[in-house]
């Protein structure tokens, strides 16, 4: 009868040890007790970027890289980008299962209601340069919300919970949209009750002098499909910059600014606007040979392709793909939609690619659709840390549910100097 254990023989001692196994991990901490001599601090695990450990267990998110699957609480990604909408899937995320009717008009209630912010956030977002980034923005406000709720910081009380994370999901499109209008010179535009989350957010985004602003159906839709796709994507860099901020205890707004700020970096949500500069640069399809073969040759990277965990065609951006076909009947075909179909087909039979499993991510065919939609490229990752706020907030929770959280701190391997005396700066 196989046992799921795991013998590890220590060739230091000639000592084994028994481990349990536990769906296929083994725990680091039962390392500890393999030691040469009594007084050792005993083995560690060793894992710079968390490539191969679980940081958490976690009942929201199933994503299968190898196959390209995934699911919010068990639902095909696919299935809910087709048929549900955006704040029925944040509402899946946050409580697990679908909402029934009455429990979602009055969580969508509850969200609409909560879209307007204090004015004096206004005058904060106010202060910033006339050409801040947008994201600067918008991290800088989700962290400055929490002096507006001095409650916040109870993270203990699940009511008291429930109240900043609708307060979150129902800012956020308010803040981008405010950052958004700053950096243009705009004057901010106030929500409006009557549209749905999205349309609401283009509403904001873009009303002008008209008494009532309509969204294009298409275009909301097209939003809300790509909100569904961002909405949450388990341990990634953002996730686990929340759950390791939100595990000191500190309040939401602080946690989920660290959140955004990972989110930032061009490597995680940042790159869908590297995407564009770097369509814009190669200019036209002639030239993808050349840049292919200097990304083969290690001088860039092709932005949009590769993911850490995906190691074939990310599922997101199949159906992102899909979407950008439908925008373009509204707004016309952004001509950089040629160059990267032409360049995802040459990199797909390209040994280079194929060898280290390198395909399209979601943010390939993102910003293509965002740019046609008339969002500039600064937006970007504020649209993409919009929807992430659930995702965020649901691992937030999860986390501070977990008996088995502690407040995160990995161990290091220190390989500085050995003691040493201090040296008089006269005599150095
Ligand atoms: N272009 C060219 N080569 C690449 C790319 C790429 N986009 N991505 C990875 N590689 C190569 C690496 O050079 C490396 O090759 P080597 O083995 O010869 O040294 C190999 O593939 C493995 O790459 P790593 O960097 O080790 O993979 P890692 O898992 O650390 O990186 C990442 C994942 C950061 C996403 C990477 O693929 C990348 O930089 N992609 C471009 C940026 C991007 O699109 N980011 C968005 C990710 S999706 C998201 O965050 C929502």
């Amino acid at each position: 009868m196989p046992k799921d254990t795991l013998t590890v023989k220590d060739n230091r001692t000639g000592k084994e040890y028994e481990i349990p196994i536990w769906e296929n991990t083994i725990k680091a901490l039962d390392l500890r007790q393999i030691k040469v001599t009594d007084d050792d601090f005993g083995m560690m695990s060793y894992d710079p970027a968390f490539t191969n450990t679980a940081s958490t267990k976690s009942a929201i998110t199933y994503l299968d890289g190898e196959r390209g699957v995934l699911r919010y609480r068990g639902y095909p990604i696919e299935q809910l980008a087709e048929k549900s909408d955006y704040l029925e899937v944040a509402y899946l995320i946050l409580f697990g299962e679908l909402p029934t009717k009455e429990q979602f008009e009055s969580w969508r209630y509850d969200i609409t209601h909560h879209t307007i912010m204090h004015e004096n956030i206004k005058d904060f977002i106010h202060a910033f340069r006339y050409d801040a980034h947008p994201m600067g923005m918008f991290i800088s406000t989700v962290a400055a919300l929490s002096t507006f709720y001095p409650e916040a910081p109870n993270i203990h009380d699940p009511n008291n919970r429930l109240i900043q994370i609708q307060r979150l999901i129902a800012k956020v499109p308010t803040i981008a949209a405010f950052s958004y209008r700053h950096s243009r010179g705009l004057p901010y535009m106030y929500p409006d009750n009557d549209l749905s989350y999205t349309g609401n957010f283009l509403n904001m985004m873009f009303k002008m002098t008209e008494l009532k602003y309509e969204p294009n159906p298409a275009l909301e839709r097209a939003l809300d499909v790509l909100f569904i796709l961002h909405a949450d994507h388990e341990q990634n860099c953002g996730t686990n910059a929340m759950r390791s901020i939100g595990s000191s205890h500190v309040d939401p707004y602080s946690a989920m600014a660290g959140a955004a700020a990972g989110l930032y970096g061009p490597l995680h949500g940042g790159a869908n606007e590297a995407v564009l500069r770097m369509l814009r640069a190669i200019g036209s399809v002639e030239n993808i040979p050349d840049f292919i073969q200097s990304v083969k040759n290690g001088d860039r990277r092709l932005m949009g392709f590769g993911h850490r965990v995906y190691k074939n065609y990310d599922p997101r951006a199949s159906i992102i793909k899909k979407t950008a076909e439908e925008v373009f009947e509204v707004t016309g075909r952004n001509p950089l939609l040629d160059i990267a179909l032409e360049l995802e087909k040459i990199a797909l039979n390209e040994d280079y690619f194929i060898e280290r499993k390198l395909y399209p991510n979601v943010d390939f065919y993102s910003g293509i659709i965002y740019e046609a939609m008339g969002l500039p490229a600064t937006m970007f990752p504020v649209l993409f840390a919009i929807p992430r706020t659930v995702g965020w907030l649901a691992q937030w929770q999860e986390m501070l549910g977990d008996s088995e959280q502690k407040i995160a701190r990995p161990r290091q391997v220190y390989i500085g100097p050995e003691k040493r005396d201090y040296v008089a700066i006269t005599k150095r």
